[in-house]
């Protein structure tokens, strides 16, 4: 068997551990050192293509529409929102882990044909959290992948994005009848009772992991009415 090369190695901020890239011929992993396990890996990948394909579906064909997508992980979910988008829309992508957009302008981003290089990108390194601050209607979609599912993974903090108040915050940053996708490993009926209180109508999809194969995950669409 043709051991794993560590290619990189980067440390999450706000005392979030480290974050390792691998490879193995063409197939990356990006896991987070010791037991927490692998938070992407380039082989399996269809259900961060329907985030995208699920969270924009309300803005296909729309003129100057905007995108966020946090984070930008392998860059899968990002190339989605660029197909499923017009030529003059703008997609956002927020990423905590400055090496994680080095990684991307390196081999690594070749798996999602290198969607940091389209000019309707615009990176922000940093929270995610940040940009919902403003509590203005900017965005059409939101499309969140930063843990494995609506708790803190990647780093703790990331509990606050899933609480009442935050996704109430995203709601104000989404305009009306703009589209809160969130990519789940798992489905979990009380986090969409939660979406249902701050305001949002709900619905869930069930997605497979590899072409029709592979482990079932969740995509929640909350729709600000
Ligand atoms: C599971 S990966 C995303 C995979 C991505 N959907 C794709 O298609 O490759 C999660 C990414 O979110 C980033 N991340 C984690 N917490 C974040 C936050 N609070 N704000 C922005 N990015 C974050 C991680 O560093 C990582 O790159």
């Amino acid at each position: 068997m043709i051991p794993w090369t560590l290619l990189g190695t980067a440390n999450i901020p706000n005392n979030g551990g480290e974050l390792r890239l691998s490879q193995r011929e063409d197939n990356f992993s990006i896991h987070l050192k010791g037991v927490r396990g692998e938070l992407m890996n380039s082989r399996v990948h269809c259900s961060e293509l329907a985030l995208a394909e699920l969270g924009c579906a309300h803005i296909q064909g729309t003129e100057k529409s905007k995108v966020l997508v946090g984070g930008l992980g392998m860059g899968f979910t990002l190339a989605a929102a660029l197909k499923a988008t017009s030529k003059s829309s703008q997609v956002v992508v927020a990423e905590l882990v400055p090496e994680v957009i080095e990684w991307n302008k390196g081999p690594l981003g070749e798996c999602a044909g290198r969607p940091l290089d389209d000019d309707r990108v615009l990176v922000h390194l940093g929270d995610v959290a940040e940009l919902f601050e403003t509590k203005q209607a900017t965005y059409d979609a939101v499309l969140l992948d930063v843990d494995n599912g609506p708790e803190g993974f990647t780093q703790a903090d990331n509990n606050n994005l899933y609480s009442i108040e935050s996704l109430q915050a995203i709601r104000q940053a989404l305009h009306p009848g703009g589209v809160l996708a969130i990519w789940s490993a798992w489905h979990d009926p009380t986090f969409t009772l939660q979406l249902k209180k701050s305001g949002f109508k709900v619905k869930t999809k069930t997605v497979r992991a590899h072409r029709g194969k592979g482990s079932r995950h969740t995509i929640y669409l909350a729709r600000k009415i």
